[in-house]
């Protein structure tokens, strides 16, 4: 079947196709150990799956008003006012399906052909697809581990131009995990109020930060709550990815477009979803924080356990659940060793290039998965980069 030349332009996301493989290794009764979903691997907390059940024993299987439930979208307005720092109407709340969504709003609701778009490199990858498929133009902002995987905003001003519609920033990140500072934030925001740009500000690993790091929403900066899109969400937070729920916190004057957008495309997200995340975001918080406890005790130990290695290093992340570690040392590039790990090791991790070029010397490693899979990958990708480090040179 013929389909539309648009869709050369379209991307992926290899995370789903990379597990797929994994999965068919299993089927012939491999053992592999998944690195390579970002996805807690913890249950949804009780208290929200009851209220979604009960919801839906009351009847709630209706269609719900397009920009969400106004129960959600005000604890959302709430729970952004008190955690994000800046003060949010319902009004401005729109609820999707998933973080994703936000995304894909953003990009077809407000970039033209031609315009360009910075996202960030290493990054999630649907960024770049989503603006190469409207006809835009990426234009890639290094993120390197000599600057703690956050990028050097001197090099974010030095790639606008007259097209430059929207930065994207993650903070956590997808894949390395860095953090951009209050000072990172500040600056970019007098970029964008200088350029007149929007900003796209994916925060959905806004709550998975770890040694006392701050969470810092560009949206509460001087004048950037008018020129900001926030993506957050429940899939990582409360380990909610397959309720597909994420929610977009727009600028008044973008209130319309999101709404047409969610008429045109969802008409809304699932009401009794919308009623379970009502109570994650009002219940008890003390699940998310046993969780953040736990991803940071697997953090270090895959981070220490991954610098004994030889030819493998490895910065230690303040937020996210992800490591990014340079495997140049081995000889091997990102995708070489992903590709080892999986065939000889059964160790599923992703290529540093899925999420950008500036990717090309790492790998990425979920460490959403428990510590006695942790350790046991940490054995097996030993068992196989020693000896490469033993008869090959670096890169
Ligand atoms: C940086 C980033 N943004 C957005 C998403 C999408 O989240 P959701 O599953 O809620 O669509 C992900 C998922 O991996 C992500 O890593």
């Amino acid at each position: 079947m013929r389909v539309a030349t648009r869709m050369s332009t379209i991307g992926t996301e290899s995370a789903f196709e990379v597990a797929a493989r994994a999965r068919a290794l299993e089927a012939e009764g491999r053992s592999i150990i998944h690195l390579e979903i970002g996805e807690p691997d913890f249950d949804t907390p009780a208290n929200v799956r009851e209220a979604a059940k009960r919801a839906l024993d009351e009847g709630a299987t209706h269609y719900a008003p397009f920009p969400g439930i106004p129960d959600l979208r005000q604890a959302i307005a709430d729970d952004a006012t008190a955690r994000k720092g800046f003060a949010v109407t319902p009004e401005r709340v729109f609820v999707t399906v998933g973080g994703k969504g936000v995304m894909l709003y953003a990009i077809i609701g407000l970039v033209d052909p031609g315009d360009e778009v910075i996202v960030p490199d290493p990054g999630y990858p649907i960024y770049e697809s989503l603006v190469r498929f409207v006809g835009g133009s990426p234009v890639p902002i290094p993120i390197r581990m000599t600057n703690e995987f956050r990028l050097d905003v001197d090099e974010l001003a030095a790639l606008i131009t007259p097209r430059t519609r929207m930065i994207v920033i993650n903070s956590p990140a997808n894949p390395t995990g860095g953090v951009l500072t209050r000072g990172d934030l500040e600056r970019i925001a007098e970029l964008a109020i200088r350029h007149d740009l929007v900003v796209l500000a994916d925060e959905i690993y806004g709550r998975i930060l770890y040694d006392g790091t701050e969470h810092v929403s560009i949206a509460s900066l001087p004048g950037m709550s008018e020129r900001t899109i926030v993506l957050d969400g429940f899939s990582k937070t409360f380990a909610m990815t397959g309720w597909r729920l994420g929610y977009a916190i727009v600028p008044e004057s973008l209130v319309a477009t999101y709404g047409q957008l969610i008429i045109n495309t969802i008409s809304c997200a699932p009401t009794f979803a919308q009623i379970g995340a009502v109570e994650a975001l009002r219940g008890q918080q003390d699940d998310v924080e046993a969780m953040v406890v736990e991803f940071r005790a697997r953090r270090d130990l895959v981070v220490d356990g991954l610098n004994e290695i030889p030819g493998i290093r490895c910065l230690r992340p303040t937020g996210a659940f992800y490591a990014f570690p340079d495997v140049a040392g081995t000889g091997l590039s990102g995708a070489e060793l992903a590709e080892r790990l999986l065939r000889e090791a059964g160790v599923c991790v992703l290529a540093g290039t899925a999420f950008g070029d500036v990717g090309t010397d790492h790998i990425r490693i979920s460490y959403a998965n428990s510590r006695e899979n942790l350790s046991l990958a940490l054995d097996r990708i030993r068992a196989v980069v020693e000896p490469l480090v033993a008869t090959s040179s670096p890169r």
